[in-house]
């Protein structure tokens, strides 16, 4: 059984690794942690019609997500209620209804079960379709476009549990007039790592990038003199860390960067030429929040430098996950302009980016070194920064440090905790805002 005092302590900066590993450990993940928090569906622009669908998942519990009739959008579990098998096979399209292959039962787009084949041979009228639907997502949240769900009745409404980190979504999904879309298609891949050390180093690890990303940096910049963590360590930038969730990035004196390689110069212009929209929208933001992002726990995206990938890290037992992954575009941009953002996020961030492949490289590995006895008994040191956070200030709502700080990462680890170990809902709340731990009382 595990002994859950000896999992993490946020408080003093340390994590065991076997949360990285443990079975039994992943199964309570599925139900405490994924079982109550938002996960991200869907954005609108992948649903731009009635009946229009996307099949993703909520963890590892597949989920069909659906453009309703009247505009709203509902979801339900993509497994039916005959013998459980997926009710719809594709990954989207547009559909009246839903036919399981197996048997032939029809849902509607609500996931209401509607036709039976053979009803009256087979189940003599005795069948009522009403009590046999599938198991619907009780409560989406539409924040901006962007549509989250959660299983639980329990958990708080979805501005709430975004808190502070409101301010820095916004900075991206407000920037443009025009609002966003996520480039049609999803990219997928596997990376064998536990859920955690993906979403942990998106909410938290800017001190990984001029290590572990200085020889793609180099392949990759036609200016390496450009300020960048790779030539500058003394760059200012603050993390940030509120509800589990957190993110990081540099202060910029510029709002719209240079193109540093051959790609750029085109979207650079267009960018410049919305330079006043952006201030108007987001204000001193724009040049300073938000390079690397989690929502906890797994919805993750990068911004700045170019950086445009939102993603999902679907957990995929303790030891894989599945990163599903879209390039995200101001929707009013030219196409050449769209074109040359999305080439940018697959040179950089894809299953074969030249930064992505350093990431899934350092995961992996860990990972794999945990398959050893003596590799899962020390502890892991969490404690970068811990007693530094301040509260609310460079205009950042909440607690923050500096960016090379591993606040966010506790956080992060507490939420998780608290979650984890079964905790209600009315008592995490307590914690909010306070993800430096005892310590933020004190700023
Ligand atoms: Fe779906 Fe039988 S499993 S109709
Ligand atoms: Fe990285």
């Amino acid at each position: 059984m595990t002994d859950f005092d000896d999992l993490v302590d946020p408080d003093r900066g340390w994590n065991s690794p076997r949360i990285y590993t443990d079975p039994e450990l992943y199964e309570r993940e599925l139900e405490h942690v994924f079982g109550r928090t938002w996960l991200f569906l869907a954005h609108d622009s992948q649903l731009p019609e009635p009946g229009s669908f996307i099949q993703t998942y909520m963890a590892e519990d597949p989920v069909l997500v659906v453009r309703q009739r009247d505009g709203s959008v509902k979801a339900f579990l993509n497994q039916c209620r005959h013998r459980g098998m997926r009710i719809c096979r594709s990954d989207a399209g547009v559909s009246k209804t839903f036919t399981c292959t197996y048997h032939g039962w029809a849902y509607d787009l609500e996931g209401n079960l509607i036709n039976v084949p053979l009803e009256e041979r087979a189940y003599h009228h005795q069948i009522d379709k009403s009590e046999w639907g599938a198991l619907k997502v009780p409560r989406i949240a539409n924040y901006k476009g962007f549509y989250f769900g959660t299983w639980s009745e329990e958990t708080p409404e979805f501005d709430e549990y975004l808190g502070d980190m409101a301010f820095i979504f916004d900075a991206v999904v407000d920037r443009f007039d025009g609002g966003l879309e996520l480039a049609p298609g999803t990219t997928k891949w596997v990376i064998d790592c536990n859920w955690k050390f993906a979403a942990e180093q998106f909410a938290s690890d800017m001190y990984h990038a001029p290590v572990s990303h200085a020889s793609a940096h180099m392949a990759l910049t036609d200016d390496p003199n450009f300020p960048s963590p790779f030539t500058d360590t003394a760059m200012p930038g603050r993390q940030f860390a509120g509800n589990g969730h957190g993110a990081g990035g540099f202060f910029l004196p510029m709002v719209v960067e240079p193109p540093t390689n051959e790609f750029r110069q085109e979207t650079y212009e267009w960018l410049l030429s919305r330079e006043e929209e952006v201030v108007r929208r987001i204000g001193d933001r724009a040049r300073k929040v938000g390079n690397h992002n989690t929502i906890f726990p797994t919805f993750s995206w990068l911004s700045g430098g170019g950086l445009q990938t939102m993603r999902v890290w679907h957990p995929r037992g303790p030891g894989s996950i599945e990163v599903w992954a879209w390039s995200y575009l101001p929707k009013d941009a030219p196409p050449s302009v769209k074109a040359d953002m999305r080439r940018w996020t697959q040179r950089t961030f894809s299953p074969a980016g030249a930064f992505e492949t350093d990431d899934g490289e350092n995961w992996t590995e860990v990972q794999q070194v945990l398959r050893g006895f003596k590799a899962r008994q020390n502890r892991f040191h969490t404690g970068m920064g811990l007693g530094f956070e301040e509260r609310d200030v460079h205009g950042i709502p909440g607690v923050s440090n500096d960016l090379y700080a591993e606040t966010a990462a506790r956080g992060f680890y507490r939420r998780w905790r608290d979650l984890v170990t079964g905790k209600p809902w009315s008592e995490i709340q307590k914690t909010d805002r306070s993800d430096a731990g005892p310590l933020a009382e004190k700023v």
